[in-house]
């Protein structure tokens, strides 16, 4: 029987994670649909245990239902728990698995895609909502030095290193930001509303890399703002294709090759 799987969110019909699981179902030869799923904004639970009901064997989940999967969840993996979010559920023996895999994701993007190394890099973190607390963790983990977490609202990246309690992860305004760093990541949500969040020019050079976890056809202003300082700059369709690799692993024990699908989502037929 073919296996069933789908991404939740409302909205998503912009959803390209249809796309990048049909194209890892095809190149390991694995039998699943994947669809999209628009659940009601206060409806995800009798939703998602529609889906259980009639067979779903996994699901991701995307804005606004992050907070509600990891709630739902009756367990957890460590760096689900660690991100305060869930991305990745499966449905195993009436148990609802909560995972994450954005932060892994980010970390594969930088790594394999950038050709970046993390092991004691200096880590500019751009905003303290679910987005930047979701990569924390899987940063330290791959090596990286220091986490500074710049936010407009100080209490908000106060409120968030605390979590985390690890002393190379410290929070600062914008306006401290007095150095360069390695990797820039913007966490926030500015790029949604063609903003730039206030960093520094100061915080970019040659050798940084500066990543937006969104993306859209056209640079975001952050990406522009950083490579007007010479910084090499990536979107986040390289992330959403690598934490799409991690769910796939997650669920079917095996990691798909991403380079061809990225290639794919960058340069359409
Ligand atoms: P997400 O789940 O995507 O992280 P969120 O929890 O709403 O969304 O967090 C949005 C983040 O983007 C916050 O850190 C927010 O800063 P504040 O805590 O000060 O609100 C940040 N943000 C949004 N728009 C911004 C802008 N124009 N400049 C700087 N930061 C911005």
């Amino acid at each position: 029987m073919t296996d069933r799987y789908c991404v939740i969110g409302n909205p998503v019909a912009h959803s390209k994670s249809p796309l990048i699981h049909a194209a890892f179902a095809a190149q390991t030869g694995h039998d699943l649909v994947y669809d999209r799923e628009l659940a009601p904004v206060d409806g995800f639970d009798a939703h998602v245990q529609g889906l259980i009901a009639g067979g779903m064997r996994g699901a991701n989940v995307t804005v606004p239902f992050k907070l509600d999967a990891a709630r739902l969840a009756t367990r957890l993996s460590a760096r689900a728990r660690a991100a305060g979010a869930v991305n990745t559920l499966s449905f195993i023996d009436g148990a609802i698995v909560g995972d994450n895999t954005d932060g892994p994701g980010l970390v594969a993007d930088i790594l394999k895609n950038a050709g970046v190394a993390l092991r004691g890099a200096r880590v500019l973190l751009l905003g303290a909502g679910g987005a930047a607390r979701g990569v924390v963790l899987p940063l330290l983990d791959a090596g990286a030095a220091s986490i500074v977490v710049a936010n407009r609202t100080r209490a908000t990246a106060d409120a968030l290193i605390a979590t985390f309690d690890d002393a190379r992860v410290t929070a600062c305004e914008y306006a401290d930001i007095v150095t360069v760093f390695d990797v820039v990541v913007n966490a926030t949500s500015a790029s949604l509303a063609g903003g730039l969040p206030p960093v520094p020019a100061c915080a970019f050079s040659a050798a940084t890399l500066a990543l937006d976890m969104m993306y859209a056809a056209e640079p975001t202003p952050f990406m522009d703002f950083a490579a007007s300082r010479g910084a090499q700059v990536r979107d986040g369709l390289g992330m959403l294709v690598e934490q799409a690799a991690e769910a796939f692993l997650v669920w079917r024990g095996v990691r798909p090759e991403t380079a061809a699908v990225l290639a794919m989502l960058r340069h359409p037929a």
